[in-house]
């Protein structure tokens, strides 16, 4: 039994898709699924990375099929869900991972660019999920959602991220009731601060120390740790978890954001 405690076998013969699954949480993620017996459809921007991605994987066991795409498009993520099939077979778990970022006060946000955070992440993860539907129907599989703590607490110079993530979430539940009657599964993954993913490195470029002094635990996460919990979700133990947000954040929802915004915004003129 491995150090984690979860039986190896728990995934055997299952194809998880991962949309931005060739770096950071997502890849975290993709490394458990893999030492758990999945086999793993890496979708991504970065065809370099991707495959640099699938080499680990691979060494860890599984059987990987790439695509490089851009979830803004749905011709393009539908595309990816035909390889998928074609090579490893239809889809059980689908992690909606993609996202954007930059830090920036929403007064000097153009409209291009909120809308491209918002297209990467909301749209994007209704192309993913879309896309999996016909497969998902066969296999009575699951969709697995990441958001993040601007989904819940109000994180200054993140509104473009806030509005996607919310969005996500909300997403999830609606699909909860539309497509319980069809055995597949929407649950939302939470995650707090996580190390070396590029979110945030963007995010705690100030300086870590009010993220952590935020967590109740003191700590940031490792990828993998979200990773177990993502499998754990992924898996039958979760066969009756449905229309959940899961926060894997070490407390921060309890602490909430004001820490960090204290940091992140110059100090207010008093009127
Ligand atoms: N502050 C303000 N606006 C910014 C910005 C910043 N730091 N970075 C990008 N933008 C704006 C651009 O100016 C552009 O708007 P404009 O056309 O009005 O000038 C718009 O966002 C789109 O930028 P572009 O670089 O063309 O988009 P893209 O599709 O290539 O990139 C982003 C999307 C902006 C989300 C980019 O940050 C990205 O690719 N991120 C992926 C990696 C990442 O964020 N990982 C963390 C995930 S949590």
């Amino acid at each position: 039994m491995p150090a984690h405690q979860l039986p190896d076998d728990l995934l055997d013969g299952r194809v998880v898709f991962l949309s931005g699954g060739g770096s950071g949480v997502n890849l975290g993620i993709a490394r458990v699924l893999a030492d758990l017996g999945a086999d793993l459809s890496l979708y991504g921007r970065t065809a370099s990375r991707l495959d640099e991605a699938a080499e680990e994987l691979r060494g860890r066991g599984a059987r990987v099929v790439t695509t490089a795409g851009d979830v803004r498009s749905a011709e393009q993520v539908a595309h990816a869900f035909e390889r998928t099939e074609a090579g490893l077979g239809p889809v059980d778990g689908v992690v909606c991972g993609a996202a954007g970022n930059f830090v920036a006060p929403a007064e000097s946000i153009s409209s291009n660019g909120f809308r491209a955070v918002v297209d990467i992440d909301l749209l994007g993860s209704f192309h993913c999920a879309h896309a999996a539907f016909g497969q998902l129907t066969r296999t009575r599989g699951s969709v697995l959602f990441v958001t993040g703590a601007q989904s819940a607490g109000a994180f200054a110079h993140q509104s473009h991220v806030g509005a996607a993530k919310a969005g996500v979430d909300q997403l999830m539940r609606t699909l909860a009731v539309e497509w319980g009657p069809h055995g597949i599964r929407s649950n939302s993954l939470l995650p707090g601060p996580v190390h070396d993913t590029e979110g945030m490195r963007r995010l705690a470029e100030g300086g870590s120390a009010p993220w952590t002094d935020s967590v109740p635990l003191g700590r940031f996460a490792d990828a993998e740790e979200v990773g177990r919990m993502a499998a754990v979700l992924l898996s039958p133990l979760a066969a009756y978890v449905t229309g959940t947000v899961v926060h894997i954040d070490g407390g921060l929802a309890l602490s909430g954001p004001a820490l960090v915004n204290r940091t992140v915004l110059a100090p207010a003129p008093r009127v």
